[in-house]
């Protein structure tokens, strides 16, 4: 889709789809200007819908013989509740209604009353993110007919390169959404390893990959052991960003890669949801599909390390037997008394490679916990860090992006939960706080003089209806506040 700016107004845009957003408090006035392109009285229309502009209100007309031949009008509440994440609401659902044409769609809203620059970002993101959908393993798809052309229009302002921006960050959203929404039979960890090597094609990119040997030699038992019981081969995944530039910050977002959870021999039964397990290397998806959009944007003064332990969890005769101990990579000795927390055993030896290359902060996404969900829905990540200007940098990004966030208690007390009788720690506690004590077990793997975050992303990684600029699915959660935070950590 080509998306553009214009400075047209409503009386001479032309296109196929005009969407609209109009105010509560202003619709009179509002109206008697859109009614002078029209025929008919729009006033009328609105008022047989019960359309009065309220949050989230919808409506749309197809007008027969005129140009456009279709409007949608959106409310956008009171001037004074106007939010950039109601924009995104509601341009995501009048996106849906552009669904079936090939034309060119115009969106105006009173951008005098918005930080044009956030408005513009939030459109362009809902419009494009609403309308994707993937096709890859469908023999026959049906037409996904979507406009080929967005305007949006009114605007004098330059923000040309706001409008480039969003639109490299959902590239890395659509990845994201790709990777996850992939089955294990296709996206394995060699498949993941290939992606990063695609990305690494890009200017200022380096890859390392490590194999089963490598690991081995750098003494990752935890991870490692997580992979013993599958025939696919684990690939620990190493992508580097370095532009050619003075280097201000050096960072390393760390993602979860299992690209598909069994549970291990305390295998996932009942509620579990195994089939969905696939998505249980998000966290993976959310940090490539970040360098996926960081290759386009190239900030220029940070560098980044995307790293990801890949690897399946299943069962054969090799694999980790519930109460196995094992070594990480920082010598630490580990009492596996569930072979279903093993995101955990990959993140920690994740944490200790991360924190050997003393980066400024470390950032880990992970499906870590169905505890989380629990605790917070799928609209909502969980945070966790000791460090709270990371949490506010975070939050901030994540609330620009329209991606839930809560900050969650590092209580350090529960660590008493991970006591084990022989070795240094058990790799799961009690049930209650299950989010918290996962946290805790990670904190043990990660240098304590790097400020360091924990999301956990097993809510929204997936929507089984869609939810904001998200279709059902995969939501590629994570990239655009990984976009926003990176992009605002480099000053
Ligand atoms: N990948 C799961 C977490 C998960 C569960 C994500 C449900 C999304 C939905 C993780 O590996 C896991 O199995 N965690 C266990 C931990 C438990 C054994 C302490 C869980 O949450 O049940
Ligand atoms: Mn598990
Ligand atoms: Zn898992």
């Amino acid at each position: 889709m080509q998306i553009a700016i214009s400075s047209a107004s409503i009386k001479n845009w032309e296109g196929d789809i005009l969407i609209i957003g109009l105010l509560e408090n202003e619709l009179k006035t509002q109206l008697e200007i859109i009614d002078k392109r029209f025929d008919s009285s729009l006033e009328n229309l609105l008022k047989k819908q019960e359309f009065s502009a309220k949050k989230d209100d919808i409506v749309s007309f197809t007008l027969l013989n005129e140009s456009p031949e279709k409007l949608i009008m959106v409310g956008l509440g009171n001037t004074e509740d106007i939010s950039i994440n109601s924009i995104r609401s509601v341009i995501s659902k009048a996106a849906t209604k552009t669904i079936g044409t090939n034309g060119k769609i115009g969106i105006y809203i009173p951008w005098n009353l918005v930080e044009e620059g956030s408005a513009v970002e939030a459109i362009v993101e809902s419009i494009r993110l609403s309308l994707f959908k993937d096709i890859r393993f469908m023999s026959n798809p049906e037409s996904h007919k979507k406009p080929s052309e967005l305007e949006l229009i009114g605007i004098n302002l330059d923000v040309e390169d706001i409008l480039k921006k969003a639109n490299k960050t959902c590239l890395g959203v659509e990845l994201a959404r790709e990777l996850v929404g992939a089955p294990p039979n296709e996206l394995t960890p060699t498949i993941l390893a290939k992606n990063a090597e695609i990305i690494s094609q890009n200017k200022n990119f380096e890859l390392k990959i490590l194999d089963r040997s490598d690991c081995n030699n750098l003494n990752m038992g935890a991870y490692l052991a997580v992979s013993q019981g599958s025939d696919l081969e684990p690939k620990f995944i190493h992508l580097t960003y370095r532009p050619k530039n003075p280097i201000k910050k050096t960072i390393a977002l760390i993602g979860k890669g299992l690209t598909f959870d069994s549970g291990g021999y305390n295998l996932k039964v009942g509620a579990a949801q195994i089939d969905l397990m696939k998505f249980d290397m998000g966290g993976s998806a959310a940090v490539l599909g970040t360098a996926r959009a960081i290759a386009e944007i190239q900030p220029p003064n940070i560098e980044i390390h995307f790293i990801v332990a890949a690897c399946e969890n299943m069962v054969n005769g090799s694999a980790v037997h519930p109460g196995d101990i094992v070594k990480a990579s920082n010598k630490k000795t580990i009492e596996i008394n569930n072979t279903d927390a093993e995101g955990r055993l990959t993140l920690a030896d994740a944490l200790v490679y991360a924190s050997k290359l003393k980066p400024d902060a470390i950032v880990d996404l992970a499906t870590l916990t169905g505890a989380c969900v629990v605790a917070l829905g799928d609209e909502i990540a969980g945070l966790w860090t000791d460090n709270d200007e990371l949490s506010e940098s975070i939050s901030k990004a994540a609330n620009r992006a329209g991606e839930g966030i809560w900050r969650m208690p590092m209580h350090q007390p529960y660590k008493d939960g991970l006591k084990s009788i022989l070795a240094d720690l058990k790799n799961t506690g009690p049930r209650p706080a299950g989010s918290i004590t996962a946290a805790l077990f990670l904190k043990e793997f990660v240098d304590p003089s790097i400020p360091w975050a924990h999301i956990d992303i097993a809510g929204p990684v997936w929507s089984e209806k869609g939810t904001g600029d998200a279709p059902a699915g995969a939501t590629g959660y994570g990239v655009k506040t990984l976009v926003n935070w990176v992009c605002d950590y480099q000053n």
